[in-house]
């Protein structure tokens, strides 16, 4: 199971600077609530943009196109295919970013958990289009302005629409 989890702004901007668009401190404890014990594989940008490294109690995969380069604490992947390698293959993988890592991983991806912040921001990174045709949302929660979020959010869980098989006439 391949799972990507990105909170993105109305126009679809993920981030500006090598840095996110908001602190949502709801948003960050879901994020770890959802990706502690598991793997989580990131670009070495996002990697690098990481206030702590790696992610405490997560297994951290970077992918980096430069041969040899090693992270510590962080087991480094030379692809895509290298870094889904280094997963075990019953486990839910997070795909966390960043907007290069998406748009490899969302033509592989099962399940995205998105955070929709109703905003919008300067960002110099996108996360790619989610088509209705290919995503079907299995779970929605609106969030207004709290003491955990600056920004009104929706949070959604979309899965990929399963395809029926034809049935053939007897
Ligand atoms: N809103 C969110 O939820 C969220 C989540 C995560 C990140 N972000 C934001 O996203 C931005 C970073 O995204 P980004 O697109 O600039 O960078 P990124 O995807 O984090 O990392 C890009 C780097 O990953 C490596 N890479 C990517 N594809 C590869 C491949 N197929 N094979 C080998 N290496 C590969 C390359 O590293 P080398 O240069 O070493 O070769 C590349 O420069 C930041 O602003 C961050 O804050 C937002």
């Amino acid at each position: 199971m391949i799972s990507i989890i990105v909170a993105v702004s109305e126009d679809l901007g993920i981030g500006n600077k090598n840095e996110l668009l908001w602190h949502i401190s709801e948003d960050l404890k879901r994020f770890k609530r959802l990706t502690y014990g598991k793997t989580v594989i990131m670009g070495k940008r996002t990697w690098e943009s990481l206030p702590r490294k790696p992610l405490t109690g997560r297994k951290n995969v970077v992918i980096t196109d430069i041969p040899h380069e090693s992270f510590s604490d962080a087991i480094a992947a030379y692809s895509i295919e290298d870094a889904l390698g280094k997963c075990k293959k019953e486990e839910e993988i997070f795909i966390i970013g960043g907007g290069s890592i998406y748009n490899q991983f969302i033509p592989l991806a099962d399940r995205l958990y998105i955070t929709h912040v109703h905003k919008k921001s300067p960002a110099d990174v996108f996360f790619p289009k989610i088509d209705p045709k290919i995503w079907e949302v299995v779970e929605k929660e609106e969030f207004a302005v709290n003491e955990g979020s600056p920004v009104p959010y929706t949070y959604i869980i979309y899965e990929r629409v399963r395809k029926i098989p034809n049935r053939r006439s007897e």
